[in-house]
């Protein structure tokens, strides 16, 4: 992901450089690069079945037979299978948290509001380590099993279908960092001075128990204790704070409906400026050491989430804001809601980047991880935009600078964006430029006005929701009249550098 990152930080001449780098470290494996076959007909891939609803995911394979129904392990991602689990839908997450970066130990209490969509004897949350001292549901002390990420609880009674249901859990430890398929790492990361917390896709099990799949977003309020002198920022507003004996308690809530890989809690010693921007409430924490690389940047925020609000529609969100810390083994920023977490100072395209986010990712959300260049390739498309309002270059410029300088067999272009297989190619370059590109080729195709349309009801149809690929191909169609059938094919499915399209 450093690689990304540097693509993504450079203006147009950077990218030679860094693009030229990626592209021969990712070429020592081109000997062991095998094309493969895909699906070629977006038509028929229109037609492959849509994932099916969350209520579906029910009683599970897990069986159960004498002892009652079990809700499902996962819901069945392609790329995370055990991601999530069947048979509920969880509308709240009340966390409580103390954290003393001295001892590295995480207390938490997690009270779990859901509605159960079927009757179950039990039901899985995913929780990575730490040791649990209470478990209830509905208040009354409930049995539990550990297996792997899987926190398997068989309530006193069990759930019924339609019911709302509560589960508390009390827990401690040290946080396990959780090491992705591509090596980055994520979760509750320890930083010198606190915590970098980040969970796409799947950090979030590392510092909470939580039905960790990005289809069932929920509110959340957390509360965070540490050391005085340091400052916690989660996602939302800040409802307030306190200090009592040597620690300060930070309040967060998230009132929109947030992906859990999305939840945050970094902490460490911040500067927190709240401000307004678009009269939305903004918080900008800033470790003091980024304070001066990350000035520049953070002194366009409000025209970046301008140009973004003008562009796509309304900020979705309650709070606005960024979280810049000094987090630099981590390698990567990410769009936390409401306040992306940055691993370091940022530069203006990196913050649009992530701001960006706020619309296609965070608002507007992926039903399955293969599915991710529905945010990336949005976000670089946002950089170019961004690049153009501020005069530095156009979304074709990109384009035909990516197109020009890599051959056709480059490792830029593969996999497909719309076919990712592997976990660790979700975030490759080319699911964020040739995902950017796939934008630029439509927006040529279809023409500037019907594009932005395009762009702004997509927003506007499923923000707070989850999306598919097809259903981003057949609203495109709807809105151009084209058949965008080989377009797509060739943009998204077709190995190797689109020829014509
Ligand atoms: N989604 C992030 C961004 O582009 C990047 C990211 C999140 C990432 N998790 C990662 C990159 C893990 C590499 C590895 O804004
Ligand atoms: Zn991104």
């Amino acid at each position: 992901m450093a690689m990304t990152r540097g693509i993504r930080r450079g203006v147009l001449l950077a990218l030679v450089v860094s693009v030229t780098a990626a592209g021969s470290a990712a070429a020592a494996p081109l000997g062991g690069w095998q094309p493969q076959s895909r699906g070629s007909d977006v038509a028929a891939r229109l037609k492959q079945q849509q994932p099916a609803p969350l209520s579906s995911y029910g009683p599970g394979g897990g069986g159960g037979g004498a002892t009652g129904v079990f809700g499902d392990a996962g819901l069945g991602d392609p790329l995370f299978p055990l991601a999530g689990n069947g048979g509920y839908d969880v509308r709240h997450y009340a966390l409580g948290l103390s954290y003393d970066p001295a001892t590295t130990i995480l207390d938490g209490t997690a009270l779990v509001l859901a509605s159960a969509t079927e009757s179950l004897s039990r039901f899985d949350l995913d929780l990575r380590g730490f040791t649990i001292s209470d478990l209830r549901v509905d208040g009354r002390p409930a049995s539990y099993t550990r297996d792997g990420q899987e926190l398997q609880i068989t309530p006193a009674r069990p759930l019924r279908a339609g019911r709302p249901f509560t589960v508390s859990v009390r827990y401690s430890g040290t946080p396990e960092v959780i090491i992705d398929p591509d090596g980055s790492a994520e979760g509750w990361v320890p930083t010198s001075d606190g915590a970098f917390v980040v969970g796409e896709p799947q950090g979030s099990p590392g510092w909470f128990p939580v039905n960790d799949n990005p289809r069932d977003k929920a509110t959340y309020d957390i509360a965070v204790s540490v050391p005085a002198g340091l400052t916690a920022v989660s996602n939302g507003v800040l409802l307030g704070q306190f200090t009592r004996k040597g620690k300060t308690t930070y309040v967060w809530h998230e009132g929109a409906p947030m992906a859990s890989y999305l939840a945050t809690a970094t902490l460490g010693v911040f500067d927190l400026q709240r401000s307004r921007i678009e009269g939305i409430p903004s918080y900008v924490a800033v470790d003091p050491s980024q304070a001066a690389d990350a000035a520049p940047a953070l002194a366009q925020l409000p025209e970046i989430v301008k140009l973004f609000s003008d562009t796509y529609g309304r900020y979705p969100f309650d709070a606005v804001g960024a979280i810049v810390d000094d987090a630099p083994d981590v390698g990567y920023a990410l769009e936390s809601q409401t306040k992306p977490n940055f691993d370091r100072a940022p530069d203006d395209f990196t913050l649009a980047h992530e701001i960006s986010h706020q619309w296609f990712g965070d608002a507007v959300t992926l039903t399955t991880w293969p599915d991710i260049w529905l945010h990336e390739g949005f976000a670089t498309y946002s950089e170019w935009l961004w690049a153009d309002h501020t005069g530095q270059f156009t979304p074709q410029d990109a384009f035909d600078y990516y197109y020009d300088n890599f051959a056709a067999d480059d490792p830029l272009w593969s996999p497909p964006p719309g076919a990712v297989t592997d976990a660790s190619d979700l975030f490759s370059n080319s699911v964020y430029l040739r995902g950017g590109m796939t934008l630029q080729a439509l927006r040529v195709k279809i023409g500037d006005a019907r594009f932005f349309t395009l762009l702004r009801r997509w927003y506007a149809q499923n923000r707070y929701g989850n999306v598919t690929t097809p259903e981003f191909i057949a609203l495109a169609e709807r809105v151009s009249g084209q058949d965008l059938t080989a377009f797509f094919d060739a943009w998204l499915y077709q190995e190797g550098r689109p020829a014509s399209w």
